[in-house]
Parts: C-alpha cells; sequence; structure tokens
C-alpha cells in the first residue's frame, strides 16, 4: 500500500483543518497508508544550523522521503499560509547534502496536493500562495481540484465542523483525483 502524508498548518487543538483532514483520511483509508507530520518541534530556520542537521529536521524530512503523496490542509492567514507551514517548507527544500547544491532535498519531485478551511475567501488566497511556493520547490502539484472551504457560523460561535453536501463532495471529488495522481 502506497503511503500519504498529511500535513496540517495549524498548531491549534481543535483545528478545524485537521477536522478536514480527518474526514480526507477516512475518504482514503484501506486504500493508502495515511501518516500526520508532526513538525511542531521543527526549529527556525538557520542557516547556521543546516552543517549539523538537527534531529527533528532529519525526522521530517525522513517522513517525507518515504510518503508517495503529501496532502497539505492549511489555514489562511492574513491572506497568506501560516509562518509554521513555511519554516518547514524552507527546512524541507533545502539540499539534503549541503555540501553540493545539486543534491537533492526531500521534496523535490514529490506529488502535493492542497486543501484549507478558513473565512469567506475559502482559502482562496492562502492556497495560490502556497501552490505557488510549492512549484517553486519543485514539488508535483496537483493542478485541481482543490478543497477551499468557507466555515460556517457554527464554527466561529460553537466551535462546530461541519460540511455541507456541497463540500463534502468537493472534498471526495479532491481525494479520489489525489488517489489516482499518487496511484494506488
Ligand atoms: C494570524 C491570523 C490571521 C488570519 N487571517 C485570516 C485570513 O486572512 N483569512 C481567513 O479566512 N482567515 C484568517 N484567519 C482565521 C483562520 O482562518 C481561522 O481561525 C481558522 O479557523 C484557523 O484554522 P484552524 O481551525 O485549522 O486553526 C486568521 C487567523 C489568524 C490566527
Amino acid at each position: 500500500m502506497k503511503n500519504i502524508t498529511f500535513i496540517v498548518g495549524s498548531l491549534r487543538k481543535d483545528s478545524f483543518n485537521r477536522k478536514l483532514a480527518a474526514m480526507a483520511e477516512k475518504m482514503l483509508s484501506g486504500r493508502f497508508d495515511i501518516h500526520y507530520l508532526d513538525f511542531q518541534d521543527v526549529p527556525l530556520m538557520n542557516q547556521d544550523m543546516e552543517a549539523a542537521v538537527p534531529a527533528e529536521v532529519a525526522r521530517v524530512r525522513k517522513e517525507i522521503l518515504a510518503a508517495d503523496g503529501i496532502w497539505i490542509f492549511t489555514p489562511e492567514y492574513n491572506f497568506s499560509y501560516p509562518g509554521l507551514l513555511k519554516n518547514l517548507l524552507d527546512w524541507l527544500s533545502r539540499p539534503m547534502d549541503i555540501s553540493d547544491f545539486t543534491n537533492p532535498s526531500a521534496v523535490v519531485g514529490k506529488k502535493v496536493t492542497v486543501s484549507g478551511a478558513g473565512g469567506q475567501n475559502q482559502t482562496a488566497s492562502c492556497r495560490a500562495k502556497l501552490n505557488e511556493l510549492l512549484e517553486f520547490i519543485k514539488m508535483r502539484v496537483m493542478p485541481a481540484p482543490q478543497t477551499g472551504i468557507a466555515l460556517g457560523v457554527e464554527a466561529w460561535t460553537k466551535g462546530e465542523f461541519n460540511l455541507t453536501d456541497e463540500q463534502r463532495a468537493q472534498l471526495k471529488e479532491q481525494a479520489e483525483n489525489f488517489a489516482a495522481f499518487v496511484g494506488e
């Protein structure tokens, strides 16, 4: 069975994006091994640290290398993607052996897709900028479809996360397209 690694761009305990990821996980269960990347202890990028790569960076690189596909679920922060996601991707974008910059990074050529839950903008600005970054670091971004969720009133007032039938169908369509893109 192939591996798909989920990256959730929010550290919030009750993250709606984590809940969205859990729904996608159900859609792919039994067909792929799903693994969530734990990256909250990855240090802030500092080039001085690159010669002796921190253990947490080495671990996430290893986990990404083992993935056949990567699915990112992220909130939109100020019309863009959260800084913690940028920090992770900055680390992952670097050659694994920095003695020679022609060496590959852990993410080069990796198949990736993006979804997001946020405000009325349905995370569109975040996803557009993130797609650009993922392509810049030479990942293979699935062109379409992507899922953008505008959180309902009950999410903001009661913390409840529900999808409409239409939103669920959108997520299912993305899951099926990504399954085919990665190859079962
Ligand atoms: C610093 C910050 C900036 C935000 N900016 C936006 C924004 O530009 N657009 C948007 O839709 N939501 C914005 N939000 C709201 C988040 O999208 C919302 O809180 C979302 O539920 C967070 O996802 P999570 O539940 O997975 O943590 C922002 C939240 C924070 C903390």
